[in-house]
Order: C-alpha cells, then structure tokens, then sequence
C-alpha cells in the first residue's frame, strides 16, 4: 500500500467514524460499531494494520497519527456506554424509586400498661427487702380461700353474693391472694418472705372504686419471734420507697380472721393537703393496705409448730396503688384499653 492509499484510508475511516453516530448509540448499536471499526476486519484495525507496508519515515510519521485516531474513538465509545450504563441505572431506581418526601406509617410503639409497671414496682421494693416470688391458682378449693385462712363456715365473704363458685364443684375463684400464703407454707418450712401477686375476683358492681377483677400483692413473714413492730418496719420502709421518704403512715386496728391483731394501713391524701376530699372521703387519709401479726390458728392449719414460729401478713391492692402513683380518679380507665389514656404513661417513670 502507498502512502497515498493509506492517506485517502485514513481520511475515510475519520470521516466514517464521525458519521456512525457514536453518541446517539445504543449499547446494541454501540458495540457494532466498536465491531465495525475495531473488529478482526475493522476499518480502523485494517488501517493499524497496514502500517506495516509503509516506509519507516511514513510509519513514524503516520503511527501517532493512526494511534491518535483509534485512543480519540475508544475513548468516545468508553464514553458513551458509561453514559448509556448511568441512565441504566438511573432509570432502574426510578422504576422503583422511593418518595423519601411521603410521611412514613409510624410504628406504635407497644409500652408496659401502668398496672403492669405498679405490680413490678412494688415487687421490686419488696426483692430489694429480700422477699421471694410465690403464685398460686385462680380456681380455688374452700380450705385454701377460707377454711386454713381462719374464715368460719358462716362468714358473709362466702357468701355467693361475694364469691364465684363454680358450677357443680366445690371450686371457686379466689376472692383473695391469701390463698398462696396457704399454698407457700404447705409446700416450704420456715423462715420464709414471700411476695404473691394476682389476680382476685369478687362479685361486685364495677364503679369508681370497685372491680369484680383486681389485682392484690399478698406477703408474708414467717420466722421465729416476729411481731407487729417487724410488720409496721417492713409495711413503713415500703411505703417509704413506693411512694417517696415524706411519706406519712397511718396504722389503724381492724379485723380480718387470719390475722390476730390486725389493722389497716392509711397513708396522707395525696389529692388534698390532708384538709379532706371526696378522694380520701374527707378524712386527709387513704386506706392502702390489709394487714396482721398471722393468726395462730393459720399457722396450725398449715402444721406449722404455732409456739416456735410467728410471722406477718399483708394485702394489697393493686389498682390502689396505681391510682394513687398517678393521681387516677377513677379505677374504670385502666381496664377499658382507651389508648388516650394509656399513651400518657411513659414506662420510664416506673
Ligand atoms: N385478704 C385481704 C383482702 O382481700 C387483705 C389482707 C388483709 C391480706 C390482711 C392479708 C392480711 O394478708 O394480713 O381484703
């Protein structure tokens, strides 16, 4: 080949590269092209290619020139199918493009219900006093709910105006978490503490103040020489940590058939300072739980030896205590799920 063939070659392959429309290409397109021209038999291949015919001065003249030309038409085919693969990609996320503008499905966050979080805080103050953890049944046997507990035949709290019984069987739902104080000292020899918390069931109106389903926390003490003064220690330093150290105690004698004495414990009114409201019935005090030095007669039933070991007992009442945390009126709000009610207890506050 001449050099002016070469020349007229090369003139050829420029000017068919500008027109094979590089830039317009699709990636089909674009590698045909890059076949046309860069193939085995490819215009600009065939023009490196007979480079070899020429003569050295028109080799080393016209080498650049041919090297030039094929570096200018891969970088234009690099190019554009790095063009081609860009919008690829950007029309893919298009296709499923999220719209990070549109306000997202909040996931509710579930949280512990405030009577949950007040049953874990008094457990918890009574497992730093060292107390254990005790539950027993729903569905209950006479001698546990009343026969050991003290409670005579012809007590009105059998009645089954007060109590559930079951149909057919001398079964009934615990009207008490008593029962588990039973329970525990059939099945472990003293000394023992003991927190049971539960669920009891009543017959009752439901109103402000009254549930026929309530939660109690039942405790007792049993060890030798144990009195009425370990009982107000233990009943006070509780109190004191549930509801903060200022708080003023109140121990009135009242009467319960497991106990012997037995009293009930008041605490100041939370709601009035102390001058009366129809929270606190207009007596500036609250009653907030059952309490005793544990009759004999329970010791004996459960076959304790009643000269060797004496202890305490207590009850109390869940949903009290909650509404006295959160200053709640009314005990209906906690059962009837109402999620404006609920979302203002943050469980960090217990
Ligand atoms: N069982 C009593 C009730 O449900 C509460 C109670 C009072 C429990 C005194 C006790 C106690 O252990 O000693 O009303």
């Amino acid at each position: 080949m001449t050099r002016a063939d070469w020349e007229k070659s090369y003139v050829s392959a420029e000017s068919a590269l500008r027109e094979a429309g590089v830039n317009d290409a699709d990636l089909l397109k674009l590698e045909e092209v890059r076949v046309r021209f860069m193939g085995r038999k490819g215009e600009l291949t065939e023009l490196l290619k007979s480079l070899k015919d020429l003569s050295i001065e028109d080799k080393r003249e016209l080498g650049p020139k041919a090297q030039a030309l094929k570096a200018s038409f891969d970088a234009a085919i690099e190019a554009r199918r790095a063009a081609l693969e860009d919008q690829g990609d950007t029309a893919a996320l298009a296709a499923d493009a999220i719209d990070l503008t549109l306000p997202s499905v909040r996931a509710p966050r579930g949280r512990l219900h405030p009577l949950t979080t007040t049953l874990h805080e008094i457990a918890r103050i009574f497992q730093l006093m060292g107390y254990s953890w005790a539950e027993g049944p729903h569905v209950e046997d006479e001698r546990h709910n009343f026969t050991a507990l003290n409670i005579p035949e012809n007590h009105p709290a059998r009645d089954s105006q007060d109590t559930f019984y079951l149909q057919d069987l001398p079964l009934l739902l615990r009207t008490h978490t008593s029962p588990v104080q039973v329970r525990t000292m059939e099945s472990m020899r003293p000394p023992l503490r003991v927190v049971c918390p539960g669920r009891v069931f009543r017959h009752e109106q439901l109103d402000a103040t009254h549930s026929a389903v309530f939660g109690q926390v039942e405790g007792l003490v049993v060890d030798e020489n144990i009195g009425l003064a370990d009982l107000k220690g233990h009943l006070q330093t509780f109190l004191q940590k549930l509801l903060g150290s200022a708080t003023k105690t109140r121990f009135r004698p009242s009467y319960f058939p497991f106990t012997e004495p037995s009293t009930e414990v008041d605490v100041k009114c939370f709601f009035c300072p102390g001058t009366g409201c129809p929270s606190c019935k207009h007596t500036g005090w609250i009653e907030i739980l059952g309490a005793g030095v544990v009759n004999p007669a329970v010791l004996k039933a459960v076959g304790y030896d009643e000269t060797k070991w004496s202890g305490f007992a207590f009850g109390i009442g869940v949903e009290r205590v909650a509404m006295l945390l959160h200053g709640v009126r009314d005990l209906r709000h906690f059962y009837t799920n109402d999620q404006r009610f609920l979302k203002q207890f943050d469980e960090s506050l217990l």
